[in-house]
């Protein structure tokens, strides 16, 4: 009988968000929570009262040294998450690195480059490409019903929580951003951010980010921690059809709107001219109920033991904090258009083609396994 193989996982940062990765850890198959680390020896108490199994740790490098892990999770603040990726890497471990992946991107493509090198896991936590809400608006814009996709608006407000270390943008549009990239399978040529720091000085609350892509599409977001109302909405409009995604929404997230403006493709005088309004029925698709976070995580055991790539690879973790920086040199711009650096030939070639590494676990330790990420 064959032994099947467990990734034992050690959580580090258990503020607000890491609990939630270590309870998914927990009692997620094919995985054990082996470690629990907190500079803040309050919060690893309360969780070690939980999690009894677990080991707890106040400092990160001796849980790399003792606690036999085979992988870590980062749920730290940004500025820490490339410091500790490093260090997990460099001790052979494989890693979860909470969203946005990196402060920039040559720590991104450090945190890379060394995956590749160790043949390690690196995967960011762009939760929202796992949800069943965003699976589903990706197999319909596929299936090519709603047209050519010509406009994407996303809004992400509520009452805080503020930061100091880190603006809105970079705390809230990770969230659309990823999902912007995986919907239209493409990265921004130039964007646009205008922001304003109402409560912390130098600390943008509220932002609007415009994206413009090369192939004519268009893309705007609005970040804010200044909102008496919890919005998490996108609107998706195509050639054809529309769709409204509510994330606030328990069981109805989607709506597909059978809705498009047409214009006459030949007219003598403007007089003649004419937009015609189609309105026709709306459809509300059934999702599954399953925990973005759960899939997430899930799919992070998956890839460490199998060695495939993760959908939310480091890569697609640079190409968000690249969209990120460039809002930051535009907020300082007062909204000017940034440009966005080409993608280097090097990580082209690893996104969304073939990407291969030994088999870590499960089968044979030699065997090659190829993927395409999709
Ligand atoms: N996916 C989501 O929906 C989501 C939601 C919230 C936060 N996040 C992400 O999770 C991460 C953490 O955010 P948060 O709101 O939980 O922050 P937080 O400030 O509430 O918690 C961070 C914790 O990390 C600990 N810490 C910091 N440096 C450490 C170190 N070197 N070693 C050990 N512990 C250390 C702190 O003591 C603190 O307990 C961020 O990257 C954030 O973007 C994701």
């Amino acid at each position: 009988m064959s032994m099947q193989r467990v990734l034992t996982v050690g959580v580090v940062g258990l503020g607000y968000w890491g609990p939630n990765l270590a309870r998914n850890f927990e009692q997620l198959p094919g995985c054990r929570l082996g470690a629990l680390c907190d500079l803040d020896p309050e919060r690893l108490e309360k969780m070690r009262r939980l999690y009894p199994d677990a080991a707890c740790y106040v400092s990160f490098n001796q849980m790399l040294e003792e606690a036999n892990l085979d992988a870590v999770v980062v749920a730290t603040p940004v500025h820490q998450h490339f410091p500790l990726g490093k260090a997990a890497m460099l001790a052979g471990k494989h890693v979860l690195i909470e969203k946005p992946l990196a402060s920039n991107t040559a720590e991104c493509e450090e945190l890379i480059a060394l995956a590749e090198r160790c043949e390690l896991t690196l995967m960011v936590g762009h939760i929202f490409v796992y949800s069943a809400a965003v699976q589903m608006i990706r197999r319909i814009i596929d299936s090519g019903d709603l047209g050519e996709i010509r406009y994407i608006n996303s809004q992400r407000l509520s009452l805080g929580l503020f930061h100091n270390d880190i603006n809105v943008v970079w705390d809230l549009a990770p969230h659309d951003l990823s999902m912007i990239l995986y919907l239209l399978g493409r990265s921004p040529g130039a964007v646009n951010c205008q922001g304003h720091a109402n409560i912390t000085p130098g600390i943008e609350d509220v932002a609007n980010v415009s994206l413009s892509f090369e192939c004519g599409r268009f893309a705007t977001i609005q970040s804010s921690w200044l909102e008496p109302r919890k919005v998490r909405q996108m609107t998706i409009v195509g050639s054809r059809q529309m769709i409204v995604y509510d994330d606030i929404e328990p069981l109805e997230k989607i709506r597909i709107h059978d809705t498009r403006i047409e214009r006459p493709p030949h007219y003598e005088t403007f007089g003649e001219f004419q937009y015609t309004y189609h309105y026709g029925d709306s459809f509300i698709p059934r999702l599954e109920q399953i925990e973005p976070l759960r899939q997430m995580c899930q799919h992070f055991i998956a890839c460490s033991l199998s060695g495939a790539p993760p959908l939310s690879s480091g890569e697609s973790g640079l190409e968000v904090v690249k969209i990120l920086e460039a809002c930051s040199k535009s907020l300082k711009a007062n909204g000017g258009l940034i440009s966005i650096t080409e993608t280097s030939q090097e990580h082209r070639s690893l996104s969304g083609v073939m990407v291969a590494r030994r088999v870590n676990g499960g089968g044979n330790p030699g065997e090659l396994h190829a993927t395409r990420v999709v």
